[in-house]
């Protein structure tokens, strides 16, 4: 009625509903836009202090190697450095000399066949002189241009160190499986001049000193060194990597960081559902779950579990003793009808990530409850490889 006395035409009606509607879309969107701009200034404030608390674990623990800015040392290569990043001065060059090298073995292969007639073996002959002249002609004016940089172990035909070690990930997963793991066999060829420390392994999984989120938070810092390379960035490198004279071993070792650091492990979280299904992905060793679970062994993040500081073997303790897990679980809990549609392991996962869900009769609900946030993939598989041994 009221609405009718102030729209009398139905056309009205219709046309300021409509219109409310249009404001009302034009109101979400503009909430939804400033929205994403919240966000983004959210995510880029993180990754300001990601790069700072970097920047101060590098000038702790790295400048005696790297040097003050990253720019290498006697003992480390540099890293605030171009090579690193990939980047090359002379693309062209590059390109050119590459191309008439592949050409090269091509005429290289052809003369060794034995088919190959005298008077095309002439031709390959001069055609490969010509080759190496125009390769000479190529190198020789950047050569006098870099001589600072390659006295300091610059290489203007190798100008891209990820390609140079075959790594085919990205730089961030190059940097980050290093400080995880370390290069054990650099020691045979660093500090220059004589044996020494190399670089060692930082991650607190492989015993060193530093958490996973400081190692990211270090890789930040030095991903944060690209930026429009010039040639006085690459004269203010001290020194640049090494590769060995025998790079046999090192290129074993970084083959052997692509297969198994490739994944990197993160946290399982606490999603019961999603690791349920993953852990179809994965085989839990029991050797390493009991490891775990008796304090030998470390978590993927360092975190020392001792799971049997309340789980004795026998009898109760704070919690459920550890033998017989498993056949309590199908026998006592899988009846109760609080956990009806459980599976075995939907129930022990939950236990460990999610222990405040389902309180075992007559405990308290004490287990530490962030367990999902120290436990990696294959930890938790390991777990409950061995828990579903009892
Ligand atoms: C005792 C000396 C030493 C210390 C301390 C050290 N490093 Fe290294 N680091 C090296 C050496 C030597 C290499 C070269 C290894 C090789 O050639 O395989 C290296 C390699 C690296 C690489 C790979 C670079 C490349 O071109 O292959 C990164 C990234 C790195 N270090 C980061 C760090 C960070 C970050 C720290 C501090 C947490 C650190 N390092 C502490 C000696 C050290
Ligand atoms: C601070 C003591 C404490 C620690 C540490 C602890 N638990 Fe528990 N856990 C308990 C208690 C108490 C219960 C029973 C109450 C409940 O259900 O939450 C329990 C229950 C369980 C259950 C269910 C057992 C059953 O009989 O139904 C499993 C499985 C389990 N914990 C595994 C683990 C694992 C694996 C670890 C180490 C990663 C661990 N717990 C560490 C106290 C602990």
């Amino acid at each position: 009625m009221f609405q009718g006395m102030i729209f009398p035409k139905i056309e009205n009606r219709i046309l300021a509903g409509v219109l409310a509607f249009v404001l009302m879309m034009v109101l979400l969107g503009w909430a939804a836009i400033n929205e994403g701009g919240r966000m983004a200034a959210f995510d880029e404030t993180y990754h300001a202090r990601s790069i700072e608390q970097g920047a101060a674990l590098f000038a702790q623990n790295c400048t005696t190697c790297h040097g003050a800015n990253g720019l290498g040392g006697a003992k480390g290569p540099a890293l605030n450095n171009p090579q690193l990043f990939g980047y090359d001065f002379f693309p062209e060059i590059t390109k050119e000399i590459s191309d008439l090298r592949v050409e090269r073995a091509d005429l290289e292969r052809e003369a060794s066949r034995a088919d190959t007639t005298q008077e095309r073996l002439t031709q390959i002959d001069s055609r490969m002189a010509e080759i190496d002249a125009r390769i000479t002609e190529l190198d020789a004016p950047r050569e006098q241009q870099l001589a600072s940089a390659i006295q300091k172990g610059y290489d203007p035909q190798q100008p891209n160190r990820l390609q140079n070690v075959g790594w085919s990930g990205t730089l961030e997963s190059f940097v980050l499986t290093t400080l995880i793991h370390g290069r054990p066999v650099s020691n045979n060829y660093w500090p220059i001049g004589s044996s020494g420390a190399g670089m060692v392994a930082w991650s607190q999984t492989a015993g060193g000193p530093l958490r996973m989120d400081q190692l990211e938070d270090l890789t930040a810092y030095i991903l944060n060194w690209n930026r429009d390379w010039t040639l006085d960035d690459l004269f203010a490198v001290q020194q640049f990597a090494i590769l060995p004279k025998d790079p046999g071993p090192l290129l074993a070792q970084i083959e052997q960081l692509q297969a198994s650091g490739g994944v990197i492990q993160t946290a399982v979280g606490t999603n019961v559902r999603q690791i349920v299904t993953e852990l179809e992905t994965v085989t839990g060793d029991p050797v390493r779950g009991d490891q775990l679970y008796h304090s030998a062994a470390r978590s993927f993040n360092g975190t020392t579990l001792a799971c049997n500081g309340c789980h004795m073997p026998e009898g109760p303790g704070t919690g459920p003793q550890t033998s017989g897990t498993m056949s309590r679980i199908e026998n006592e809990r899988l009846t109760d009808p609080a956990l009806a549609n459980y599976t075995a392991r939907q129930y022990l996962v939950e236990s460990i990530v999610q222990p405040g869900n389902y309180i075992v009769p007559n405990f308290q609900n004490v287990m530490i409850p962030n367990f999902g946030e120290n436990l990696s993939l294959q930890d938790l598989a390991d777990l409950v490889a061995y828990l579903e041994t009892q």
